[in-house]
C-alpha cells in the first residue's frame, strides 16, 4: 500500500503545517503532495518553502500566489489584485523571502503527475484545464464529467478552491485538499486528506485540525501587517 499525505493551500501559514505534521507523523508516508499557495497571507513563507525544500518525497507544484510573487520578485508590475491590502501582503513576501526559497519555488512546475503501480494521479493547483479554475463540490456535474473525460488520470489532486471535497465521477476521483492555512468555511482548523492506493483500490480520508492561530496573528502584528488578516485567521472566513 502506498500512503500519499495531500496538502494544499498554506498560504504561508507555518504554524497550520506543524501543526499537521505533529498529528500526522510525515515519516509514514511515501510520498506527500503539495498543491501549491505557499505563500502570502501569513509571515511564514520562508519556514513553509523550507519544510518542503528539504523532503526528497515531497511533490509540489506552484499556485496563484506563488506565480504572482515570482512575477514582482522579477520585477513586473503587479496589475492584480487591486485592493491595497492584498498588495501590501503581496509586496512584503516578496521582500521578505529568502534568496534559495526563490529559487526553489522558480524550479516547481504549474502541473505534475506520479504514477503508483496502475493508477496515474495528476496534481494541479486549479483543475487540469486551468490553475485558476476554482472547482466547488457543488460545480454543476456536467463541469466534472468534462474534466474527467479523457483524463490520463485515475485521480486528481487538486486545492485552489480551499474547499475540501472527494467525489468520484466517470470513474474520476476528484479530490480537494482543503486549505491548510486559509479557510473560508466559517472553520479555522487546518484542512488536509491522505490518499492510500492499494492493489488499485482508492481511499481518501479528509481531516481538520486545530492550530496555533494566535501565532499567525502574532506575526502579522509584529510586522504591522493589515489587522483584517488576523481577523481572517481567527474566525476562518474570506474577508476581502
Ligand atoms: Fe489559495
Amino acid at each position: 500500500m502506498k500512503k500519499l499525505l495531500l496538502l494544499g493551500d498554506i498560504h504561508a501559514n507555518y504554524p497550520a503545517l506543524k501543526a499537521i505534521l505533529n498529528y500526522i507523523q510525515p515519516d509514514r508516508f511515501d510520498w506527500i503532495i503539495n498543491t501549491g499557495d505557499f505563500t502570502v497571507y501569513s509571515t511564514f513563507p520562508n519556514e513553509t518553502i523550507k519544510w518542503f525544500r528539504e523532503r526528497k518525497n515531497a511533490i509540489c507544484i506552484l499556485g496563484n500566489t506563488d506565480r504572482l510573487i515570482l512575477r514582482i520578485l522579477k520585477g513586473k508590475k503587479l496589475k492584480k489584485p487591486k485592493k491595497e491590502e492584498k498588495r501590501v501582503m503581496y509586496f512584503w513576501t516578496s521582500k521578505n523571502m529568502h534568496s534559495e526559497n526563490i529559487t526553489y519555488l522558480k524550479s516547481l512546475p504549474q502541473k505534475t503527475d506520479l504514477t503508483l503501480g496502475h493508477i496515474r494521479i495528476g496534481v494541479f493547483h486549479g483543475t487540469s484545464d486551468d490553475p485558476d479554475e476554482e472547482l466547488y463540490p457543488s460545480a454543476p456535474e456536467r463541469r466534472f464529467h468534462e474534466l474527467a473525460k479523457d483524463s490520463p488520470y485515475q485521480v486528481q489532486i487538486m486545492g485552489h478552491s480551499h474547499v475540501p471535497f472527494y467525489k468520484v465521477v466517470d470513474g474520476v476521483h476528484f479530490i480537494n485538499t482543503g486549505s491548510v492555512g486559509r479557510m473560508f468555511d466559517g472553520d479555522p482548523r487546518a484542512s488536509f486528506a491522505i490518499l492510500k492506493v492499494s492493489s488499485g483500490k482508492i481511499t481518501v480520508e479528509h481531516f481538520r485540525i486545530p492550530y496555533a492561530v494566535e501565532e499567525v496573528v502574532k506575526g502579522l502584528k509584529n510586522h504591522d501587517l493589515p489587522d483584517i488578516y488576523a481577523k481572517m485567521f481567527r474566525i476562518g472566513k474570506k474577508l476581502n
